[in-house]
């Protein structure tokens, strides 16, 4: 099946089973952003309680934050958000349709990959096991023509990026025959900078109201309270506050569903470092965030670092972490080593010390800062791309039937186990009850008697519930149990009493964690 087919079934079908819905929809929506359902809320508190406790509960050095979202508006300009965090847009007069100049750019860039890939995919085929990829990358005719064109349009865009050469960037476009991909078209606008922090008034008018902005990033309310939990936390250099939150950001072109939001949630650590070992910190933290992810046991090769050619002013190394979407590779998380640019800047603006003595060395400086950033909804979308599949199962007559399953790591599911009654009497619903009832302090049961068993089996499965317990007439009997695992759709009789360990060693976060 297509990618764009799969995406779009995807979407659907986290919409009909309550994960996410369009924000306003009895209203038409409201482009860019979207309300987690009753199943997407628990997914989303589990990755962020796996995140939270990766940082907190297993870095003796790291500690959380909670800041408002509201801050004072000088904080975004010591920031530089409020003269520099701008997209390049621009607009096709055709179709009316306005892009990122940037992304179109990208977009085109990714196409020589593609082409690339898709030589090496051929090549593989053709040669089975005696196939060397790094040979034939280095010496394929196509595949180095195809190198040369992405290295030399890599180079000319990162330059008119570093040097917000806005015209270059038109040019570029323009040069390299980019159309607009609904009207065809090469008819462009000039492109502009678009400011993308939202900004609205705090007081009353009689008071004399301020025009204050809601935050595009979390950082910045650890930067500013870097002195208050270094102090009141006596925390050393090397050390890390961690923090989870809504930002905002007008984004010009919000696209692919949960991906690029208006208002999303970020989960942000900053690192607080000695200068001139920052870049040693940031090869760690590279490390470890990788690691997070791949713990999920999505597939190894589904991730990639893509370091940046081109750097933020303030930064002296970032990389992303890109996961395989089902539209290709893209950003989920960015780690950035952010020099002392923030806190020099909040320094200069607040008239503020923002110093540290460190007392091995006798001497105090501005700490250089490592920053982990992942977003949320974006975490939340490679999961659940991840973890949606649909299978041909043969059935007895020997025609086949598809079923939708949610894979989802066991430790992130939203239910853990649903407990059915075989039918509607005989006390097997008292039974099933009683198992809820008791389990349900430790792990997100759901008690289900509707419809036929194996209705019951496929909605949990659509919901991606790892355990069903079946309770039967053999129950009363002997107090076991069928339990059947989504993934396999083994089943095993065991023992209530047995429940509660087989379970817990799945579906706790500590399990994973432990991976770490
Ligand atoms: N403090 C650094 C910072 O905010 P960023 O690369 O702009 O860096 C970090 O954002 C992460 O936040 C991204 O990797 C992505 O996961 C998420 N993110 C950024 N913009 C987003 C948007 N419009 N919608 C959803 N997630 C977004």
């Amino acid at each position: 099946m297509a990618q764009d087919d799969v995406f779009k079934k995807l979407v659907a079908h986290c919409k009909e089973y309550g994960y996410v819905f369009p924000s306003s929809e009895i209203y038409d929506g409201l482009s860019a952003v979207y309300d987690y359902g009753q199943y997407g809320v628990e997914l989303k508190n589990n990755i962020k309680k796996y995140w939270w406790d990766s940082m907190v509960l297993l870095n003796e050095n790291i500690v959380g934050l909670d800041s408002a979202i509201f801050m004072h508006p000088t904080i975004w300009k010591a920031s530089g958000h409020v003269d520099a965090f701008n997209d390049p847009l621009i607009d096709n007069r055709d179709s009316k349709k306005r892009y990122r100049a940037d992304v179109l750019i990208e977009e085109h860039l990714a196409k020589f990959e593609d082409k690339i890939s898709k030589e090496v995919e051929k090549a593989r085929e053709k040669f089975g096991t005696t196939f060397d990829e790094k040979k034939f990358r280095e010496t394929n005719p196509r595949v180095l023509a195809n190198q040369a064109k992405m290295d030399e349009l890599n180079a000319r865009f990162a330059k008119a990026m570093n040097a917000t050469d806005l015209e270059e960037l038109r040019q570029i476009i323009i040069d390299n025959e980019i159309v607009c991909p609904i009207s065809g078209t090469r008819n462009w606008t000039e492109v502009r900078q678009f400011n993308l922090m939202f900004s609205t008034e705090m007081g009353s008018t009689a008071e004399g109201a301020n025009k204050i902005f809601l935050r595009p990033e979390t950082a910045q309310g650890i930067f500013v309270n870097f002195l208050n939990v270094q102090k009141t936390g006596r925390m050393k250099v090397p050390f890390g506050i961690a923090q989870i939150g809504k930002a905002f950001r007008n984004e010009i072109v919000a696209r692919q569903f949960i991906f690029r939001m208006r208002e999303f949630e970020q989960m942000e650590m900053q690192f607080f470092v000695q200068p001139g070992s920052e870049l040693e910190w940031f090869r760690h933290w590279k490390e470890i965030r990788m690691k997070w992810h791949k713990a999920l046991g999505f597939g190894d090769d589904n991730y990639r670092f893509h370091d940046h050619t081109k750097l933020a002013h303030y930064a002296n190394a970032a990389t992303d972490i890109e996961f395989r979407f089902p539209f290709g590779f893209k950003e989920v998380e960015g780690i950035h080593s952010r020099t002392d640019f923030d806190l020099k800047q909040h320094q200069q603006y607040s008239g503020k010390k923002m110093q540290y003595f460190d007392p091995e060395k006798g001497e105090s400086y501005v700490p250089y800062v490592i920053e982990t950033s992942i977003g949320v909804d974006r975490m939340f979308l490679q999961v659940i791309s991840a973890a949606y599949t649909e299978e041909e199962l043969k059935k007895e007559d020997g025609t086949t039937d598809t079923r939708v399953v949610l894979r989802l790591p066991s430790v992130l599911a939203p239910v853990k186990l649903a407990v059915m009654p075989l039918v509607k009497k005989d006390g097997l619903p008292e039974i099933a009850e009683n198992i809820v009832k008791e389990l349900r302090f430790e792990f997100n049961c759901q008690y289900d008697d509707k419809d036929s068993i194996g209705r019951r089996y496929r909605r949990q499965d659509a919901i991606g519930t790892p355990y069903c317990i079946t309770i039967d007439h053999q129950t009363i009997d002997d107090n076991t149990v069928t339990i059947r695992y989504r993934d396999s759709m083994d089943q095993e009789r065991v023992r209530i009493s047995e429940l509660r360990d087989i379970i817990s060693e799945k579906v706790k976060i500590p399990g994973l964690l432990k991976k770490l």
